[in-house]
């Protein structure tokens, strides 16, 4: 039996317009979602995963090119792409662990993807480079939900912090150590695709305001990350607030998120923004350490939930035993 884990990611600077080819910086979270595989003497694959409630689902190697259930797709269309490309088949147990709830968008499934893509590798001796692994993680993803940067992906993969270009054009390690980060969670599911697909209505309806939103946003996130490589976090966050600005004018922010930021923010956060799609979801907020319990309070007092993580954690690993 072979285990990999991959860490789940918070988007830092640079969402939308990511999708449009600016860069974006995204970090990796200390918690984890972890696959472990096994070889089967028949044909059929079998999936478990306790947290989204699939007991034993069952699928023959012949059955893979049809549609699965969301809870089994990624893993599922991993499979599939990694036996299409490798010309290896083989009957498989598989069983997923998630540590965090997939509610919070912590990106469990780039995470899965990946470490299944990683666990099957290993499981049948396929030397695979990460930019392979990165590419054919990358196509599992757009094949079931078809958007995406890939932004996700290269974090499961590569960890740490990243300066990321859409599909993997730029995968660049931003070298630090820990970020001053609090996370505050809305209590609202985002709709990934669904916002997506907003802004690119958007963009198709105002094509030179939005156009010039994007370019706006990629000059912060190349001033953000001079401003993180060097731990100048006051600086980071008034750029926070800034690329918040530019997320409010594509409507992707949410009242419930407004109301965290501008919490966080009238009690010395250096600054706020929300993370990831937007509509729900998370706010992240940088502080400085004495205002950390401040801010984390104002940020509850306001409807949100403080989720703890670490960032800037190590990428997609094989777990012993
Ligand atoms: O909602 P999340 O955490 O998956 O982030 C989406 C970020 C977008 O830039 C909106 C889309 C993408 O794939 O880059």
């Amino acid at each position: 039996m072979v285990k990999a884990s991959a860490p789940g990611k918070l988007m830092l600077f640079g969402e939308h317009a990511v999708v449009y080819g600016r860069p974006c910086i995204v970090t990796a979270v200390n918690h984890r979602m972890s696959v472990s595989i096994d070889k089967r003497n028949d044909e059929n694959i079998i999936v478990n995963a306790p947290e989204m409630n699939v007991r034993d689902y069952k699928i023959s190697i012949d059955n893979l090119n049809g549609k699965h259930p969301r809870e089994t797709a990624f893993v599922l269309t991993a499979a599939k792409n990694f036996f299409d490309k490798y010309g290896r088949e083989s009957g498989l147990d598989i069983k997923t662990h998630s540590e965090f709830s997939s509610k919070f968008g912590f990106g469990s499934s780039s995470a899965v993807t990946v470490s299944t893509i990683k666990a099957l590798s290993e499981l049948f001796g396929a030397k695979i480079s990460k930019k392979e692994l990165f590419d054919i993680s990358y196509k599992t993803v757009l094949d079931v939900q078809r958007v995406g940067s890939g932004f996700d992906v290269a974090s499961a993969i590569y960890g740490r912090t990243l300066y990321f270009i859409k599909g993997g054009k730029t995968i660049e390690e931003i070298k630090i150590k820990e970020i001053p980060i609090i996370v505050g969670y809305t209590g609202v599911k985002a709709d990934t695709s669904t916002l997506v697909k907003r802004v690119s209505e958007k963009l198709e309806a105002e094509n030179e305001k939005i156009s010039n939103i994007f370019d706006k946003i990629g000059n912060i996130v190349i001033q953000s990350k001079e401003k993180i490589r060097k731990s100048k976090w006051s600086e980071a966050g008034f750029l926070m607030n800034e690329n918040q600005k530019y997320l409010e004018m594509l409507e992707v922010s949410s009242p419930e998120l407004d109301r965290l930021i501008a919490s966080s923010n009238k009690n010395g956060a250096y600054g706020s923004k929300l993370s990831g799609a937007g509509g729900g979801d998370c706010m992240i907020a940088l502080a400085s350490k004495e205002n950390t319990a401040i801010v984390s309070a104002a940020i509850e007092k306001a409807g949100g939930t403080i989720i703890y993580v670490g960032t800037n954690v190590e990428g997609v690993r094989i777990e012993e035993g």
